[in-house]
């Protein structure tokens, strides 16, 4: 199609405000599917996605609109995940587009992730088109959401289009907007040719496959292309678009959306935001915005059983080939054996990966509490990073630590104030600024450390304020702080999983706190167990695991002899997920007792 004919966006929403429905109504409307056909099929590819019903990977499609000036449009609309994890794809997803669909639960209102997505849309100059989603709900107060619309976001609430994507209200004049307000893409296509890769997945026949937004000039099919940022080249196998389904062309375009198989072996090849280019006639320069995925959340993980360690390692290159921002590499640990210190993008990516292993590759893994990523300078001048808390060096050693710090953005009703400043004062935040968006909700932001939200942050806020507060964050660099290495000694022995870094004026509570919850978790064995806490050779905090009683043996001595197995059984299967720490047995809950301290 020529640019005047072509319009790009996005779908922006906090998680559940209706994204996904709405883009069903929309390729339902335009017949790109039909109504019959579940987008589940179609767009939500991974299983892992719908059953925790998110949208964790952008996607884009082809749609064709004939508007009402007669004029046939094409339509693209480009899929963006839903979760503070994967802002960089948010940002990148949202730099291949002209325009936004800002979607507002009619019910809901403006949350946390409303605002952050609509600042990063207008960051990148799109036009965004307010859309009060759910107005056949019984509790819709779609005005009020129109004039929060209005007064934090400064949209003229007469801009805004009353829908509801379940009831298909408000689709047509959707559509028309989309054609009428956003602008068509202004590239030249006879410029030498750049595109943005904006997603990106591996395909066992087809290589990686490039989701690109066409910038300048054209891209034809059997080209060969380079990757500017990775200095990587390969040739188009093929290139296409998808509508919804991959359906190959010859050539996309500047201003056009779609996919190139570049039959690569691993998407770190060809990495989200960077600029694809041909070799012969290559663009001088990449788009901007290129950043190289970084993990921010670093565990390790071993297999329970250590033969499986081989099974581990291929399963994670596996992974790895489709997921750029997954970071592995070997480490032992005196307690666990030998497994892979893992980074990720955050808790939830982490979830991800560690369910994918064990689903689809059937592994048994124990995973150590989540760690961030310090900055340590030594006395000798020499500064290393340190993703481990047991590779912490000696406090002799030790000049000083930098941590990462976040800023965070919690919007919540007024009455959940006072607890939301108590819980985050407890978890090291500053408080930053607080303003209302009418008279009953505030959007309050402070600065707290990254290991501070890695560690059941956003639970206790859910908690506190019953499901009502919503929470974003994003990285705001390093800053120093008194920190230590707390050990924790089984039997005698450091356990080197178990350790962790705190803050040194929390470091005598959190001990004790983590000994009394480890006592519960560590089942007794047939002697007395001593469970530790210590600060260098200092310990702060000691419980005692008392030794099994004699009559509690002997009952799985004597006895018929079924019993007797059943008893063997569930033995095992308690044990699954248990690993020998010198002579004592560790369960799985005791390496994540950290993450329920308080
Ligand atoms: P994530 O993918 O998790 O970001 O969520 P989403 O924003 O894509 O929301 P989704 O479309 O999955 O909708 C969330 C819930 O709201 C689902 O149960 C939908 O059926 C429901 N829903 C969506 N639109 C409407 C609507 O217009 N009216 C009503 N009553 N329910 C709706």
């Amino acid at each position: 199609a020529d640019q005047n004919h072509i319009r790009t966006f996005s779908i922006i929403a906090h998680v559940d405000h209706g994204k996904t429905t709405l883009s069903d109504r929309l390729l339902e409307v335009t017949k790109t599917i039909s109504a019959r056909q579940s987008r589940e099929q179609l767009l939500d590819g991974m299983d892992l996605e719908r059953e925790k019903g998110i949208t964790i990977k952008a996607k884009a499609v082809r749609m064709e609109y004939v508007a009402q000036d007669g004029q046939r449009y094409q339509l693209n609309l480009i899929d963006t995940p839903g979760h503070v994890d994967f802002g960089y794809e948010v940002s990148r997803a949202l730099a291949a587009c002209e325009g936004a669909l800002l979607v507002v639960d009619a019910a809901q209102g403006i949350e946390a992730q409303t605002l952050a997505n609509v600042y990063l849309a207008v960051e990148h100059d799109l036009t965004i088109i307010p859309v009060v989603n759910k107005i056949d709900l019984p509790g819709a107060h779609p005005e009020e959401v129109a004039g929060e619309v209005e007064s934090v976001i400064g949209i003229p609430a007469e801009e805004v289009i009353m829908a509801s994507a379940k009831e298909g209200i408000g689709i047509p004049e959707i559509l028309e907007a989309i054609v009428q307000r956003i602008p068509p893409p202004r590239g030249q296509r006879n410029q030498p040719a750049r595109a943005l890769i904006f997603d990106s997945h591996y395909d066992a026949y087809k290589g990686v496959i490039a989701y690109v937004r066409v910038v300048d000039g054209a891209f034809p099919t059997g080209a060969v292309v380079r990757f500017i940022g990775t200095g990587a080249s390969a040739s188009t196998l093929e290139l296409g678009v998808f509508r919804p389904g991959m359906t190959p062309l010859n050539e996309l375009v500047a201003g056009e959306v779609g996919y190139i198989a570049t039959g690569l072996k691993t998407v770190e090849e060809c990495q989200v935001g960077d600029t694809i280019t041909l070799v012969d006639n290559p663009a001088e320069s990449p788009l901007p915005g290129y950043r190289p995925a970084k993990p921010m959340v670093f565990a390790g993980l071993y297999p329970v059983d250590s033969n499986a360690y081989p099974e581990l390692r291929e399963a994670l290159e596996k992974l790895k080939m489709n997921d750029a921002a997954l970071s592995f590499q070997p480490e032992s640990s005196n307690a666990l054996g030998f497994g892979f210190r893992c980074g990720f993008l955050g808790l939830l990516h982490m979830e991800i990966v560690r369910e994918r292993l064990e689903r689809e590759y059937n592994l048994d893994l124990l995973i150590t509490a989540p760690s961030v990523e310090y900055q340590v300078l030594l006395t000798d001048g020499e500064i290393i990073t340190v993703d481990n808390p047991s590779d912490m060096p000696d406090l002799s050693k030790l000049g000083s630590i930098e941590e990462p710090v976040v800023q965070i953005s919690i919007i919540s009703p007024t009455r959940y104030i006072g607890t939301i400043m108590d819980l985050v004062t407890t978890k090291r935040g500053t408080f930053e600024t607080m303003d209302y968006l009418d008279p009953t909700r505030v959007q309050l932001k402070y600065k707290m450390p990254l290991a501070e939200i890695v560690i059941d942050f956003y639970d206790q806020l859910k908690s506190r304020t019953q499901g009502y507060a919503s929470l974003d964050y994003h990285l705001a660099g390093y800053q120093e702080a008194d920190l230590v290495k707390l050990d924790i000694l089984v039997n005698q022995q450091p356990v080197d999983a178990l350790s962790l870094i705190v803050h040194r004026d929390f470091a005598y509570n959190q001990g004790r706190t983590l000994v009394e919850r480890l006592r519960k978790l560590i089942p007794r064995q047939m002697f007395e167990v001593p469970i530790q806490a210590a600060i260098g050779a200092k310990i702060i905090a000691r419980e005692t695991v008392r030794a099994m009683r004699k009559d509690v043996l002997a009952k799985c001595y004597g006895g018929d002899i079924t019993r007797k197995r059943k008893l063997l059984e569930k033995q095992k299967e308690g044990k699954k997920r248990m690993k020998m720490v010198g002579n004592v047995e560790i369960p799985q809950e005791a390496f994540m007792a950290i993450l329920s301290l308080n």
